[in-house]
């Protein structure tokens, strides 16, 4: 609760520090008119200035208190999850070469992404779609033949299908992570859907059974999550939110996993489609679902309400993903931040219908938006990756893991070469981004145990835009060890923080730290680790742990006691 109450208190000024440097009165006294010191104070007046500069940020130290004795919610590890749309080169290129790519492959998908998303254990992938999946017909992406079709959505270019059911099911394989099907609410029927779950799901010998085993899998797949619909309320089908739930009673019902393994405990999660932002329009509508999940009958069931926001300021998306300054910077992360409100809004519609909490806030599709690069498709959605959506990311991870009681799955917007990816490609080459860094290092976060943190985040301000200047959270693994990430948000100024940690005999912490001399540093084919971790700890002094944050920077350690 004190930290909570510490993120309310982000955007208060604090000028305290300043107003209390002796050096600062003592050269606003000394300038009186026709003082004799005047011209010499007034020769000395840069170097004078220097000296007030640095006490000032020297003393801006940050106290941060962890309290191990009250554990938390458990921040799922679904919080870390991706999402794969059909869309410019995410899946084409990005995932899918094809086996007779001479890019290094297994079964047609790349050998480079999967190896770089194992390593940060990736826990689900949502796919089709998005707007894609609205328009997905499964059938035309399984078997030896494949039925070309369009994708209107994204460009009007041609859709292949040769990544289809089987090639998602191998790529998730691959990467060890679960299967999140979006099922086309849109443009599909209950039939169609119910016919894909059971060509997936059902152990028995029926004939969608078979052909799946003629296509190469003759067990039953697991999936773990189903969203029935996208974007509902828009371009999954602009319906009302009435219209809406009796389309979901009826996926819901009808629509089922068969897997044997499936029936109990990794039941399938059904993901039903939620708000796309904070005004009446969609307040409503988690008012009308969370209502209609309260008096829910045996007969449909949901596990899940999907909320979608992203970073934008204003559509259509403007802001450059590269060559932007301090201005640009802090308006992104003023925006960004703006997703603890939303959370906060649409969890307190859900507590009124489910203070259980049964249902989980999944936000399925976040990060930042930005325009397009030059020179690209406007309808790929390629954009750069910066220091600036490292800082975007931690941010929204923590206000993701600070609500994990209710928020316990999201999916940020785009795995690779779409939006906020973590990967970029260029046929045989692939970059990580600053972003995939960032999640990386919050890999031990992972189904560990949320402690509270109390801390007075002082302010960083830029024109007319007052920040928090840090963030911060912690949590315990499931092998007791503590992990702290922290954010310094000022891009000017390091942080020194003083950790105190309640409970534990505290002797180092060590970790990683990402920073990069420019708000828009990235990663490029040609210099692929101007935005890379660099190795951080912490000193231990009086029974504190003292770290030096760079400015602009994203830092996860471990304590060692
Ligand atoms: O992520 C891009 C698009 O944004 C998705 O297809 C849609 O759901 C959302 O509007």
């Amino acid at each position: 609760m004190a930290q909570k109450l510490a993120f309310r208190h982000l955007l208060a000024i604090q000028y305290r520090i300043l107003r209390r440097s002796p050096f600062r009165r003592t050269s606003l006294c000394a300038l009186q008119a026709g003082s004799p010191l005047v011209r010499s104070l007034l020769a000395s007046l840069t170097l004078l200035t220097v000296a007030v500069a640095a006490p000032v940020a020297a003393a801006q130290k940050i106290q941060i208190s962890v309290d191990v004795s009250k554990p938390g919610a458990k921040i799922d590890r679904n919080l870390f999850g991706q999402f794969a749309e059909h869309l410019g080169h995410g899946v084409y290129e990005g995932i899918w070469v094809g086996p007779d790519s001479k890019i290094p492959n297994t079964r047609g998908i790349r050998n480079d992404v999967v190896a770089a998303l194992k390593a940060i254990k990736v826990p689900n992938v949502r796919w089709p779609g998005g707007c894609f999946a609205d328009e997905y017909h499964w059938r035309k992406g399984i078997g030896p033949q494949r039925t070309v079709t369009l994708n209107p959505n994204w460009g009007g270019v041609i859709e292949p299908n040769t990544f289809g059911t089987t090639e998602f099911m191998d790529f998730l394989d691959q990467i060890g992570a679960e299967a999140y099907l979006s099922v086309n609410v849109g443009s599909g029927t209950p039939q169609e859907a119910s016919e894909w779950l059971e060509y997936l799901t059902t152990a028995q010998p029926t004939t969608l059974a078979k052909e799946r085993d003629a296509n190469g899998h003759p067990a039953p797949y697991k999936v773990a999550f189903l969203g029935i619909g996208n974007e509902s309320w828009d371009c999954g089908g602009n319906m009302t939110p009435d219209y809406y739930l009796s389309q979901l009673k009826i996926y819901s019902r009808f629509v089922r996993n068969f897997n044997p393994a499936q029936q109990d405990k990794q039941q399938m999660l059904k993901i039903a489609v939620g708000p796309g932002g904070g005004e009446p329009r969609w307040t409503e509508w988690t008012e009308a679902v969370m209502k209609a999940y309260q008096s829910h009958t045996w007969s449909w069931d949901m596990h899940g309400l999907s909320m979608h926001s992203y970073t934008v300021v204003k559509w259509p998306p403007s802001f450059a993903s590269v060559g932007f300054g301090e201005t640009e910077y802090a308006q992104i992360l003023k925006s960004t931040l703006e997703m603890n409100d939303l959370v906060e809004k649409h969890s307190a519609i859900m507590d009124k219908y489910d203070p259980e909490k049964k249902v989980a806030l999944v936000v399925d599709e976040w990060g930042g938006w930005y325009a397009p690069l030059p020179g690209s498709h406007p309808g790929f959605l390629a954009q750069q990756n910066s220091l600036r959506d490292a800082v975007l990311a931690a941010l929204n991870l923590n206000i993701f893991a600070r609500h994990a009681d209710r928020v316990r799955m999201a999916n940020i917007a785009q795995m690779i070469n779409v939006l906020q990816a973590m990967i970029l490609t260029d046929k045989d080459k692939m970059v990580l981004t600053p972003t995939y860094y960032a999640y990386k290092m919050y890999v031990p976060f992972q189904d560990a145990t949320f402690a509270p943190v109390s801390f007075d985040a002082g302010t960083y301000t830029h024109g007319d835009i007052t920040l928090p200047r840090v963030d911060a959270i912690a949590a315990k693994d499931k092998a007791g060890k503590l992990w702290l990430a922290i954010t310094n948000v000022d891009p000017n100024q390091s942080a020194e923080i003083e950790l105190t940690l309640a409970g534990i005999n505290a002797k180092s912490a060590a970790g990683e730290t990402l920073s990069a001399p420019r708000v828009d540093s990235v990663n490029t084919f040609d210099a692929p680790n101007a935005v890379a971790p660099k190795p951080i700890s912490a000193k231990a002094q009086d029974g504190k742990l003292l770290l030096e944050l760079a400015p602009k920077s994203v830092t996860v350690v471990a304590v060692k006691q």
